[in-house]
């Protein structure tokens, strides 16, 4: 039964921290579910919000399909995105968390923790604004018991304070994947709300239920929540490295990893998603993720549970490496002053996101075995593509062996000149690449080394180019 309190009552006012990859999306999906709430986006990023209002909507400042129609639809209606962070959390009945929590870089865990600085300064800002009963909601991915932290904070300040606030902690970890966002969030495949206030739980559980079937959305308590997000990407991840030690077993023993994958991915218990052999797994999420459960194990004396882990991130770096290997070894053993396209920068298709993308790592390593790129990104900017390589790890290079990098607007401005192809990440575009003409602009002998499996090769062997495909 509802009461006349805002916790349990229909939710009228969202406010969503963050306004990224996340917050964006999941709250523009919200917006045109519910159309009786209204959603407000705010970040500390005054750009990143001024780019949100553009009225150009392929300035947006995510890429992702279909997400444009639906700003176009809300914005401004019940969907808004100010820096106003003020008012936006005082008026607000629910407030979600969507900030990152990048792997600290330094102090005790480095490297392996989560940096939960910007939620703690979430949770203060929410603290500070919040007015009367307000449900906060964590959506950001984070260790297991973070919810503790951002308890304390809000239970410990408005005690001092002595207003009368009063807040609910929820866990709903997000799992859309970038480029299929809007699907995802249309469509999930289960939606998780962890907590144990049942009026702030039946609240949340309302907004979804709006477009998502009952028996989809779980309900248990918040620490299965934080774990079940860390545990569902470790799978996934897992999944990806399993298939990419296979397809070096292919490589050497005459099996075809479309073949094996096909074959083992038919049974059900196994499933045929995620079993496409790659250059290791990229994106915001993975690495940090699996880093955090090792993190986690380590702390929980469960040191078995660590290492296993760790073989999965291990594997993934072998990937990258056994790649740039082979482009070392196949090219004559010295990539020096060789010029050598790649297609593809994102850590995968339809997204611009390039947060540990394999690409990065492959061509520093390129760069560092003295190569000139031609760099080609359907949605990945020159300035994004600096920001990733424009590192210090090579500087331990003499000028004359370092590798340059230069972007290129097209697909056949890349590959002029060059001595190597390589296919990054799977955009459609590169499926249909004209080889004919990219014959005709190469060197010989040219080489493409499609680590996605996804080019014609056999129009590119009849065009005399040579081919190495992962797995074959
Ligand atoms: C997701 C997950 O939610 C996060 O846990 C993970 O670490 C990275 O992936 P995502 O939306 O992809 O987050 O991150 P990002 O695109 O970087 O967006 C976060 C936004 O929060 C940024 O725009 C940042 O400016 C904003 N922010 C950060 C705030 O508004 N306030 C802060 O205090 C900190
Ligand atoms: C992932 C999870 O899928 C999502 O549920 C969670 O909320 C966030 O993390 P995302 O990182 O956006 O989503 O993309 P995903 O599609 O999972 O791909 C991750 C990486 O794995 C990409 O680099 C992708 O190219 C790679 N991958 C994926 C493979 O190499 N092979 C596959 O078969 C699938």
């Amino acid at each position: 039964m509802y009461t006349e309190d805002k916790m349990s009552k229909g939710i009228k006012n969202i406010c969503c921290i963050g306004a990224g990859y996340v917050g964006g999306p999941t709250m523009a999906v919200i917006a045109k579910k519910c159309p009786n709430i209204i959603v407000t986006v705010v970040d500390i990023n005054e750009k990143k919000i001024d780019d949100w209002n553009n009225s150009d909507l392929t300035k947006l400042p995510i890429f992702e399909p279909g997400l444009d129609l639906i700003i176009k639809k809300c914005r401004n209606k019940n969907l808004f995105f100010t820096s106003d962070i003020k008012e936006s959390i005082a008026k607000a009945d629910m407030v979600f968390i969507s900030v990152n929590t990048p792997t600290k870089t330094s102090g005790v865990g480095a490297g392996r923790a989560s940096d939960l600085k910007w939620v703690e300064e979430s949770a203060r800002t929410v603290v500070k604004f919040a007015k009367g009963k307000t449900i906060v909601v964590e959506k950001s991915t984070i260790p297991v018991r973070t919810a503790e932290v951002i308890k304390c904070i809000l239970d410990t300040s408005s005690d001092k304070r002595g207003e009368k606030k009063e807040f609910s902690i929820l866990s709903n970890p997000e799992f859309l994947s970038e480029g299929n966002a809007i699907r995802d969030l249309e469509n999930p495949d289960r939606v998780l709300i962890g907590g144990d206030d049942e009026k702030s739980i039946e609240s949340l559980f309302n907004i979804y239920k709006e477009w998502v079937i009952p028996e989809k959305i779980l309900c248990t308590n918040i620490w299965s929540s934080e774990l079940s997000k860390l545990a569902a990407n470790a799978f996934l991840a897992q999944k990806i490295s399993s298939i990419n030690t296979i397809s070096g077993l292919c490589e050497k023993s005459g099996a075809e990893i479309n073949e094996v994958a096909k074959a083992i991915g038919m049974d059900s218990r196994i499933g045929s998603q995620f079993l496409n052999a790659g250059p290791g797994f990229g994106g915001s999420c993975f690495k940090k993720d699996i880093l955090n459960l090792i993190y986690l194990s380590d702390f929980y004396k469960l040191p078995e549970v660590a290492e296993y882990w760790e073989k999965v991130l291990e594997i993934n770096h072998w990937q990258q490496n056994r790649i740039v290997e082979k482009i070392v070894s196949t090219l004559f053993g010295t990539l020096n002053r060789k010029k050598i396209a790649i297609l593809g920068f994102s850590f995968k298709a339809n997204t611009n996101d390039t947060r540990n993308s394999p690409a990065i790592k492959i061509c520093k390593d390129l760069l560092g075995e003295g190569a000139n790129l031609k760099i080609f990104d359907p949605k990945v900017d020159s300035k994004q593509i600096e920001k990733e390589l424009n590192s210090k790890e090579l500087d331990f290079i003499s000028d004359e062996n370092k590798g340059s990098w230069e972007y290129a607007e097209s697909i056949y401005d890349a590959v002029q000149d060059s001595l190597g192809i390589v296919v990054l990440t799977e955009w459609e575009e590169f499926k249909s690449i004209n080889w004919e003409k990219v014959s005709l602009l190469t060197r010989d002998p040219i080489w493409l080394f499609d680590t996605r499996n996804i080019c014609n090769i056999n129009e590119a062997r009849t065009n005399n180019i040579l081919v190495w495909n992962v797995g074959l």
